[in-house]
């Protein structure tokens, strides 16, 4: 019979023990009160082929080259004399999951040990945290998509709610301005004879003056609504139009610069309009484009730091790509280059603080996207932006008459 001595074990009982702990799932060690790794199943070989059993010890498998932490699972057991769990993450990202046992041993034949039995979870960590992530964005997106119905929902009611008083301000102004006129003379009569003639606390004279820009301030204020309430209109979706009619884009462009013709004027003593001579047509909305060209020059006009800069509008035909090219050019502030993948989207405005709403860009490029056509930004800071708006040109003889203003052919 082998002789057995404190702290040491008979080769056979050291086979017994192998055998049994190598049909445990997981990997396995025992481990002496120094630390040291006396046994590692055949799985822990696998895994850390590097262990010597006698030699290893137990906080070098997760953190080699390293003294044993303050927070080592073999200590705290060996300290308290019963099991343990606790989960090591090493510095590489791997996660163990590791259960240790005390074994007391009989006192002068077998020594103090502690039996760790260790789960590597770092693919199941990983796994739940992209699950974690899937999840969570999809909750996002549903809550953004939610939000988006909510506000469509919202602005859908605020467009008509805006839009039926804006229209009657609109229609009052010119009402107003034009029976302004037809007093003009009475008053001017009564103030040659009376010689002291008060209007709404101010001079007449000086109220006159002043009479026409206040009615064009209130134009201009009520056609800066509609366009708002334009885009809200197109955002909420209620907006249904047709696409399907031919659409004269020199037309469209011109009527745009019409309409926003006060606003250029104050922003730029340099505006350029060049037509392409027989443009093709394009399939589509006319009013619609219109609203795409006014957010595009209302940018544009927005952009400027000064009058002496200026803003070029050109249509081309691209022969090659059958394509109509709106493009606007300002010599403006430019565009951030962190900002330019944000512009289209909703809401999103650097001039939040002066009544931007963020609409323009995400209402006209849905505009031109429904179109079948692209929209493109290029821009330095500094120096400008140029917009590109490219649609498909329609086959002219395939076309009907054009329409050369809202619904109505020339
Ligand atoms: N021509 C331009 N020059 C500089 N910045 C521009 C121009 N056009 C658009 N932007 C930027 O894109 C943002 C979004 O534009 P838009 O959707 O029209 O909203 P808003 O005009 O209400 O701010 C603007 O706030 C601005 O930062
Ligand atoms: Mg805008």
């Amino acid at each position: 019979m082998e002789k057995r001595g404190p702290g040491h074990n008979t080769a056979a009982e050291l086979k017994n023990r192998r055998c049994i702990i190598d049909t445990v799932p997981g990997l396995v060690v025992e481990v002496d009160r120094s630390h040291t790794i006396l046994l590692a199943n055949k799985d822990a070989h696998d895994r850390w082929p590097s262990v010597v059993e006698g030699v290893t010890r137990f906080h070098e498998l997760f953190f080699p080259g390293e003294n044993i932490p303050e927070k080592c699972v073999v200590r705290r057991t060996l300290e308290l004399e019963r099991a343990q769990s606790a989960e090591i993450k090493t510095k590489d990202g791997g996660v163990f999951k590791v259960k240790t046992n005390y074994v007391p041993g009989i006192p002068g034949e077998t020594p103090v040990k502690v039996v760790a039995n260790i789960v590597d979870i770092t693919d199941r960590v990983e796994l739940e945290k992209q699950l974690e992530a899937v999840s969570r964005q999809h909750h996002d997106q549903l809550l953004q998509a939610d939000k988006m119905i909510s506000l469509g929902i919202l602005a859908s009611g605020m467009a008509h709610e805006i839009n039926n008083p804006n229209n009657s301000i609109m229609l009052n102004v010119s009402v107003l301005q034009k029976a302004w006129n037809s007093v003009i003379p009475i008053l001017n009569e009564f103030h040659r004879e009376s010689g002291d003639l008060m209007v709404g606390g101010m001079k007449y004279e000086r109220m006159k003056k002043k009479m026409p820009s206040l009615f064009s301030g209130m134009l201009e204020s009520s056609k800066k609504i509609q366009r708002i309430v334009n885009d809200l209109k197109y955002f909420s979706g209620k907006d249904l139009i047709s696409l399907k009619n031919p659409v004269d884009i020199e037309s469209v462009v011109k009527s745009a610069i019409s309409l926003t013709g006060n606003m250029i004027h104050k922003s730029t003593r340099h505006f350029k309009a060049v037509y392409e001579k027989n443009l093709p047509n394009v399939m589509g909305n006319f009013q619609n484009l219109e609203q795409v060209i006014i957010n595009l020059v209302q940018n544009a006009c927005q952009a400027l730091e000064n009058p002496g800069n200026g803003i070029f509008i050109t249509i081309t035909y691209d022969r090659n790509n059958r394509e109509i090219v709106v493009s606007v050019k300002d010599e403006g502030v430019g565009i951030a280059s962190g900002d330019l993948k944000y512009i289209q989207e909703p809401f999103f405005t650097s001039r939040r603080s002066s009544g931007g709403t963020g609409l323009g860009l995400y209402v006209s490029t849905k505009i031109i996207s429904d179109h079948h056509g692209t929209i493109h930004f290029f821009s330095t800071p500094g120096e400008g932006t140029t917009v590109e708006v490219r649609l498909p040109a329609l086959d002219q003889h395939a076309a009907g008459p054009a329409l050369h203003g809202p619904g109505f052919p020339r």
